[in-house]
């Protein structure tokens, strides 16, 4: 698929087919786009917990998850949930915080991969969506991420059961200055 078109046709998918089913290869294909982003001097902190059984995708959705996310995720093939490293990206190698964006910048690594991969999941045929809102505590204690990362999202993977329109977007005037 051309790049324009990945661009333009990747949307928030909220409704999945049941019964397909997405290999381990598959989301490792998603994970190596991630990886190909830049981040602060080569830094790499963004983390992976990708859940492919169906018992534990279940149980994810389930517990670490509010209603409405359950169901938008209803019969994703996977979640895969998203951390960064803290105080690393944005900071020296003695732990001071390089300017007042601090770990902010651990987080907008980490968004810079995850958009690599829902690309590369809808350049794939894959649906994706990014979900903000989740336990990350629940999230933490069932996946053994540890104090030293930041959970960020979640994001379901599968197969789209629907073509969503894209969400209205600004115009480039509305949100740009040239000087
Ligand atoms: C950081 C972030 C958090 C989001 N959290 C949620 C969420 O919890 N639940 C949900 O249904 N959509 C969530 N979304 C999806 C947005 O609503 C969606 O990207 C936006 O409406 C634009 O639609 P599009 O992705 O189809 O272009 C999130 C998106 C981002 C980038």
């Amino acid at each position: 698929m051309e790049f324009e078109q990945v661009l333009k046709s990747r949307r928030s998918i909220r409704k999945y087919k049941p019964g397909q089913s997405i290999s381990k290869e598959m989301v490792e294909h998603l994970i190596e786009a991630a990886i190909l982003a830049p981040s602060w001097k080569n830094s790499q902190t963004a983390r992976y917990y990708t859940v492919i059984t169906p018992e534990m995708v279940e149980k994810i959705r389930i517990q670490c998850l509010p209603e409405f996310n359950q169901n938008n995720s209803k019969n994703a093939q996977a979640l895969i949930v998203t951390a960064f490293e803290k105080n690393r990206s944005g900071f020296t190698r003695d732990g001071q915080a390089e300017n007042e964006v601090g770990n902010g910048w651990g987080c907008y690594d980490l968004g810079l991969q995850n958009e690599n991969l829902v690309l590369k999941a809808a350049e794939l045929g894959l649906g994706t969506l990014i979900m903000g809102i989740r336990d990350s505590e629940n999230l933490r204690k069932i996946l053994s991420i540890p104090d030293s990362q930041e959970v960020v999202s979640v994001i379901a993977v599968g197969y789209p059961d629907i073509e969503p329109d894209m969400p209205k977007r600004k115009m480039p005037e509305d949100i740009v200055k040239f000087y």
